[in-house]
């Protein structure tokens, strides 16, 4: 059997992604939040198998077969485990090496540093639960030994170095010992002492029940409050939350709540709330925040109602927005944190906050009114470029349109202004991928929707509706007309986005391609969302059928098109004293007037 090391398992498993994977096997389509398809596993004609982007895993509703990546290319390519983590390797580029010496070395390392954190934790919880001062503390803050052995407290002793000595009896060596974090090197080379002294201590857990490292506060008001270990081996602070230990055991993931504190995640886990994580003591990072979607479909955030926790919500806010996430605000009375508040107002009113929470452009626009006083003209001319540049960043001109009208009703600035504002930063900082175009140049953008038969505008966008849908579709339909043969300028541009994104990717994802379709100027609106419109009314049975009849009525009105522009021409020429060379174009117009008309009727 194949040997894999636990580094290469970890790599894959942190690089696939279960949605390109499983698209190599079945055509996927976006549903929601989930993409679904035809499940493989048995036989169905109606998807039932679904795949969640967010959570990584896949399950067929209808046979319950179900798993995440790894398990499904065991199951599809009949393999065992080792050998399925070697076929995913192979497809994302990692190599798998035959263990040298150096790597067994490092992970001999890794595993003596969690091992010595392990026992280094056991000393600290013994401490704890041996000293009265320590144990007081916690009393006072009401955190029940329950808790104390759920989240594995301790106490560092106010000593330089009994955890030292203690680690040395166990017969660990001084280096590795220090490779934990937890001793420094006495100055002149002479010994160690403990860093963490007189402190409760918070053992930082993965999620494989692994102690990374410890987080410490002290006792009383003394400085630094808390005290981290260093990045170790085996720690890397971006990358992990305090608390996703037990948020993996016990959160059913629907929510996932993000606090500044460990007191936080301990105060709101004892109260029932088992779906809270907090960034250790550092500015959440991009790693951090894929975690959090990963552990939970609705995100809120709740920092400290300070000025330092209002700059990190903004901050997380950000980083949240470019991996799609879509965070909500808890906002706390003034200077609290969320340990506080349960403090003061019970478990209950802090999750009535859930149901008040700000979506996120909301919170910032509440920030801004805090800090501009829009009685004042040139105060408010600054708040509305400022919202203008909030609503500018959202993806959905839906979400967009609706915000416009709320922050125009709450601040009574015109719906135009803020409309005006948007599009004046869009024109200035997107530049169309289209400006390069001669075909789609300014001059070629004519209000053509006057002059369409509307039964021919609907086939148009019927049949783009359709590309749009399913690449097979777009095949199928882009092989009978090209581009000329559509006469709506908007239907024009979204079928030469198709071609240029099917040339790459199977899946079109709607909302791209509408952002794409909106920066291109002098646009009808109403085609544009008659084409995004979500209202697919076929059946699968007679589709093919409707798709001949759709481009049947294109062609035909190509056909239209062209005898009148022929007659228009056969008209002038008729009118006027012709050439011998007019002439003669006359009598081949007339000839193509009849090929014409008899191609009519062969399509009508
Ligand atoms: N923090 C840190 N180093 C510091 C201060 C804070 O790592 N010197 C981190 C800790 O993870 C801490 C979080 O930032 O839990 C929030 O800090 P703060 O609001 O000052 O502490 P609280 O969590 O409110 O702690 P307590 O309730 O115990 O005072
Ligand atoms: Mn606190």
């Amino acid at each position: 059997m194949t040997y894999i090391n636990d580094e290469i398992i970890e790599k894959v498993k942190e690089s696939i992604d279960i949605v390109n994977i499983i698209s190599d096997y079945i055509h996927l389509k976006r549903s929601g939040s989930n993409y679904i398809g035809l499940c493989p596993f048995h036989n169905e004609k109606t998807p039932s198998f679904t795949v969640s982007d967010t959570k990584q895993i896949f399950h067929c509703f209808g046979c319950g077969e179900g798993g995440d990546a790894v398990s499904f290319i065991m199951k599809m390519e009949n393999l065992d485990f080792p050998d399925a983590i070697k076929f995913l390797a192979d497809k994302l580029g990692i190599e798998i090496e035959v263990t040298s010496k150096i790597d067994s070395n490092y992970k001999d390392e890794k595993a003596k540093t969690y091992e010595i954190n392990k026992e280094a934790a056991r000393f600290f919880y013994y401490n704890l639960v041996n000293n009265t001062a320590p144990l007081e503390y916690l009393r006072k803050r009401s955190i029940s030994s329950k808790v104390i052995r759920q989240f594995g407290l301790g106490y560092s002793l106010d000593s330089w170095d009994s955890l030292y000595k203690y680690l040395k009896s166990k017969n660990y060596t001084n280096e590795e010992i220090e490779k934990t974090g937890l001793i420094g090197k006495k100055s002149g080379n002479n010994g160690y002492y403990d860093k963490f002294r007189n402190r409760i201590i918070f053992p930082i857990i993965d999620t494989k029940s692994r102690i990374i490292g410890f987080g410490g506060r002290v006792l009383d008001k003394s400085m630094p409050k808390y005290l981290n270990s260093p990045d170790t081996l085996v720690f890397n602070k971006g990358n992990h939350l305090y608390g996703l230990n037990l948020v993996n055991k016990y959160s059913d993931r629907k929510r996932i709540l993000l606090v500044e504190g460990y007191m936080d995640v301990i105060s709101l886990f004892n109260n029932g709330i088992n779906y809270c994580v907090a960034s250790l003591g550092t500015a959440l990072t991009e790693k951090q925040s894929k975690l959090i979607k990963r552990y939970g479909d609705e995100v809120y955030i709740c920092y400290d109602s300070d000025q330092a926790g209002i700059k990190a919500t903004l901050r997380a806010i950000d980083i949240m927005l470019k991996l799609d996430m879509n965070p909500k605000i808890i906002s706390l009375p003034e200077g609290m944190d969320p340990d506080d508040f349960i403090k003061a107002k019970g478990i209950f009113e802090f999750e009535k906050l859930f149901i008040n929470a700000y979506n996120h452009v909301d919170f910032k626009v509440r920030i801004l009114k805090n800090k501009y006083n829009i009685d004042i003209l040139e105060e408010k001319i600054k708040f509305t470029t400022k919202v203008a540049n909030i609503i500018k960043e959202l993806k959905s001109p839906i979400e967009q349109d609706g915000y416009i009208d709320k922050i125009s009703k709450e601040t009574g600035i015109s719906r135009d202004a803020i409309e005006r504002e948007i599009k004046g930063n869009n024109t200035i900082k997107k530049k169309s991928t289209f400006a390069n175009n001669a075909f789609f140049s300014k001059e070629n953008i004519k209000p053509i929707k006057s002059i369409l038969p509307s039964a021919h505008l609907k086939a148009e966008i019927e049949l783009v509706k359709l590309m749009i849908k399913e690449k097979d579709f777009f095949d199928y339909i882009s092989n009978k007309l090209d581009i000329n043969n559509f006469s709506s300028v908007e239907c024009k541009f979204v079928y030469e986005q198709l071609n240029i994104i099917y040339k790459d990717i199977e899946n079109i994802d709607e909302e791209v391609l509408f952002n794409k379709i909106l920066e291109i100027p002098n646009l009808d609106m109403n085609t544009i969302n008659l084409i995004f419109e979500n209202n697919s009314k076929y059946k699968a049975t007679d589709i093919s059928k409707i798709i001949d009849d759709l481009i049947k009525t294109v062609i035909l009105n190509n056909l239209l098109n062209k005898r009148k522009e022929m007659l228009t021409k056969i008209e002038e020429l008729e009118k006027k004293t012709r050439s011998a060379i007019e002439d003669n174009a006359l009598k081949k117009l007339c000839l193509d007037l009849i090929a014409i008309n008899n191609e009519i009727n062969l399509n009508n």
